[in-house]
């Protein structure tokens, strides 16, 4: 069994060690991925996002692996964003306080105050992808951010909107009636309810944002997901944090899928679906909405052989300890890249 170029279209690097840690476990299966801009300070212009970028192709070592950058959401004027349009895959916008590192986003989503920036992205076919939540409460977030979604797909036609993360069942209805919609599913939300995060003994890996949902809207995922449907796209949102800043008092969001995410997708869509619409989801979709194409195939083989989830992660010199997704568990497929 095979996957052609997996793309994960969102991905958390973070900086300096961390980056050296983490970015090898995706580089080393995935073709390439579109890598969050929140850090602190945020990436808003050319020079700390090529920096940022040489060091993630550093981090990436020998790797076939491409980052495609983006900036943090800001109003920006239209030569500004045509003169760093090849630098830049997209941009991406968090409202402000919603979630780590984004305390600079939008906080007002007023059309007339997006208007100049989103036309130029539209102009310049800048895609925009956003982490849509409000700050209502906290299991009706993301469905009350769904007419902001209406509206700025329909003032702005021609901008391709990207609704990132999805965790429910109206937006997976949402993304089926706008053409400008798009959507990211990470593998982490077609696994879990809150029940899963807190309805036995609270489980601090499995905390993220957005939240958990309910069954149905569980249920809504996987359907969209294993159907191979054209306009969804895999991203993990794998947001690693150290073990000390999850296993504390005021436990930071975030779930470190990145080294399991190919063998339990492998396992989820033999079980429910087939292998064609994991390459549908986890690459093709994602390369026919953005006009994506490599020059060189990157092929992953899937080997069905048990392996153990370690518990933990610890860099070389002990300084990082980072718990993955499903840590401990017997996964039944291995990732590899094809020699
Ligand atoms: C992300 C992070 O830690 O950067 N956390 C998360 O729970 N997903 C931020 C984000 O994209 O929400
Ligand atoms: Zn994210």
């Amino acid at each position: 069994m095979k996957l052609t170029n997996p793309l994960d279209m969102h991905l958390h690097f973070r900086d300096e060690a961390m980056l050296e840690f983490v970015a090898p476990f995706s580089a080393k299966e995935f073709k390439a991925g579109v890598i969050m801009p929140n850090l602190v300070p945020p990436l808003i212009e050319l020079n700390a996002l090529k920096a940022y970028k040489q060091r993630v192709l550093n981090a990436c070592k020998q790797e076939d692996f491409t980052p495609l950058m983006t900036l943090f959401y800001k109003a920006y004027d239209k030569a500004f964003l045509q003169s760093l349009r090849n630098e830049i895959f997209a941009i991406k916008l968090y409202p402000a306080g919603i979630t780590t590192n984004s305390v600079g986003g939008v906080s007002a989503f007023d059309i007339d105050e997006l208007k100049p920036t989103l036309e130029a992205m539209s102009e310049l076919e800048i895609p925009l992808l956003v982490h849509g939540e409000t700050n209502d409460f906290v299991m009706d977030r993301e469905a009350s951010f769904a007419p902001i979604y209406e509206k700025l797909a329909l003032h702005f036609p021609k901008l391709k909107i990207v609704m990132e993360h999805i965790t429910t069942k109206v937006l997976c209805e949402l993304v089926q009636s706008f053409d400008n919609l798009h959507a990211t599913i990470t593998l982490h939300h077609l696994l879990l309810t809150l029940d899963d995060v807190i309805g036995g003994k609270m489980q601090p890996h499995l905390f993220c944002k957005p939240i958990a949902k309910r069954e149905e809207d569980k249920e809504a995922l996987c359907k969209l997901a294993f159907s191979g449907f054209e306009k969804v796209m895999f991203g993990s949102d794998s947001a690693p944090h150290p073990q000390h800043e999850k296993e504390c008092c005021g436990c930071a969001a975030g779930v470190f899928s990145a080294p399991v995410i190919i063998s339990v997708l492998a396992e989820l869509f033999t079980k429910h679906s087939n292998l064609n619409n994991l390459q549908k989801f986890i690459s093709n979709n994602a390369c026919k909405a953005y006009k994506l194409s490599f020059s060189k195939d990157k092929i992953i083989t899937l080997e069905q052989k048990q392996w153990q989830v370690p518990s933990v992660y610890e860099s070389k010199d002990k300084s990082l300890k980072i718990v993955p997704f499903m840590a401990g568990q017997i996964l039944q497929y291995q990732a590899k890249l094809e020699d």
